[in-house]
C-alpha cells in the first residue's frame, strides 16, 4: 500500500461539524485515495460510509452535499439505523439479506467536530494532542456551513499542504486578497504532528473594522487576528477573528496521482441576534468570495510544482516562514519510520463500525 493510502487509512480525519448536517438526510461527500466517503444524517445519528450500495455497488450520493435519503437509485434498497430495506424480498430466496450492511467507518467526536477513521494507529485525542482543546472551543461557536468550494488541484497533495503551511508566498501570490491583511510574523505552536500559526493583522484599518464587528457575534472563543490550524495529514482550518472558519481538505487521489481532492467549507460563527444575522450576510458573502479567490491563486501556483519536486527530506533552503514545512516533513519521516514495512497487498475495505450517537 502506498504512502498516501496508508496515511489515509491510519489517521483520524475531520469529516464535518455537527451543524453542517442538522436534518435527517443531510449529507456530505468527499473524495479520498480509497474512493468516496459520505457522512449522512440517519434520523439524528451521523453515519460515515464508502458511498457504495451493498447490493451491486452503485454510488448512492453523487452531489458534494445536500439533502437526500440514503436510497439507492439502481434497485431501491434503502438504509436506516444500520438496517437495509430491500423491495421485493421474496426475489432473494436463499440469500441472507440480514447480512447486507453499509460499509461504515469508525466515528469519534471532538466537541462538535466529527472525525472518521478506518484503521487508526492512535486514539483521536492522542492524535490531536493539545489541538483537541482548541478544536472543542472552536466547534462550540460554529452555527453552520455558509459555502462549499470543492475541485481537484492539479498537484500532489503534499505540495498543496506545504503551500498552506507557509506564509512566505502570501505577498507574491495573494497581494490583493490575503496579502491585504498584512499578517505579522506571529507564532508557531506544535502539538505532536499538528501545528498552529497565530498572527496579528498589520493592517490596522482592517483590524479595527473587524474588532468593531465583535458585538454582532455570540462567541466565547476567538483569536484576535489570523489563525491557521493544521491537522496532520490532510486538514487545515483557518480563520480571522473567529467569525468564520475555512475548513480545508487536501486529500490525495488514488495511486499517488498528481491530483489533490481539494475542498474548503466556510463555517460561520453564531450571530448575536436575528438582526445581526442579516447584518453579517454581506460579510460572510464577501469572505466566501475572497476565500475562493485565495484558493484559486494557491491552485495556480501549486500547479507549478511537479510531484517529483516533493519528498519528505529536509528542505535545502528553509526560510523562517517555512518552519511549519520543516515540521511537516519531519512528521512524515517519523510516521514512515514508526510504521515499519507494510506488506499489505492492497487497500482493505473500510472497517465496519456502529454509527456513533451524536452528543446531545
Ligand atoms: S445496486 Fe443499489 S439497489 Fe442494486
Ligand atoms: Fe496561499
Amino acid at each position: 500500500m502506498d504512502f498516501d493510502t496508508r496515511l489515509f487509512r491510519e489517521h483520524w480525519h475531520l469529516a464535518c461539524h455537527r451543524n453542517e448536517l442538522p436534518l435527517a438526510g443531510d449529507y456530505l461527500r468527499l473524495s479520498t485515495p480509497l474512493g468516496e466517503l459520505v457522512v449522512f444524517n440517519d434520523g439524528g445519528e451521523l453515519v460515515a460510509f464508502d458511498n457504495l450500495c451493498p447490493h451491486r455497488g452503485a454510488r448512492i450520493y453523487t452531489g458534494a452535499a445536500g439533502n437526500q435519503p440514503p436510497t439507492c437509485r439502481y434497485h431501491g434498497w434503502s438504509f436506516h439505523g444500520g438496517r437495509v430495506t430491500v423491495p421485493d424480498t421474496g426475489a432473494f430466496a436463499g440469500c441472507d439479506l440480514s447480512t447486507a450492511r453499509l460499509n461504515t467507518l469508525l466515528l469519534e467526536w471532538c466537541g462538535d467536530f466529527l472525525f472518521v477513521a478506518i484503521a487508526p494507529r492512535q486514539g483521536l485525542y492522542q492524535q490531536l494532542g493539545e489541538t483537541a482543546g482548541l478544536l472543542e472551543n472552536i466547534g462550540f461557536n460554529i452555527a453552520g456551513r455558509l459555502d462549499l468550494n470543492a475541485y481537484d488541484f492539479g498537484c500532489y497533495w503534499a505540495v498543496a499542504v506545504e503551500n498552506a503551511l507557509e506564509p512566505y508566498h502570501i505577498g507574491m501570490v495573494h497581494p490583493d486578497t490575503l496579502g491585504a491583511l498584512d499578517l505579522q510574523a506571529g507564532e508557531n505552536l506544535y502539538h505532536g504532528r499538528n501545528s498552529v500559526w497565530r498572527a496579528p493583522l498589520g493592517n490596522t484599518r482592517v483590524d479595527k473594522q473587524l474588532q468593531s464587528l465583535k458585538r454582532q457575534f455570540a462567541i466565547d472563543f476567538a483569536y484576535d487576528g489570523y489563525m491557521s490550524i493544521y491537522l496532520y495529514p490532510f486538514t487545515m482550518i483557518s480563520s480571522t477573528y473567529g467569525y468564520s472558519y475555512s475548513l480545508q481538505h487536501f486529500l490525495p487521489a488514488a495511486n499517488g496521482a498528481e491530483t489533490t481532492h481539494f475542498s474548503s467549507r466556510l463555517l460561520g460563527a453564531h450571530a448575536a441576534s436575528p438582526r445581526a444575522t442579516q447584518l453579517l450576510a454581506p460579510l460572510f458573502a464577501s469572505t466566501a468570495e475572497i476565500n475562493r479567490k485565495v484558493f484559486d491563486e494557491d491552485h495556480q501556483v501549486c500547479r507549478l510544482v511537479p510531484k517529483s519536486s516533493w519528498s519528505p527530506a529536509p528542505l535545502a533552503f528553509a526560510a523562517a516562514t517555512e518552519e511549519k514545512i520543516v515540521h511537516f516533513r519531519q512528521s512524515c519521516r517519523d510516521w514512515l519510520a514508526e510504521g515499519g514495512e507494510d506488506t499489505s497487498p492492497a487497500p482493505a475495505p473500510p472497517a465496519a463500525a456502529a454509527p456513533a450517537r451524536p452528543r446531545s
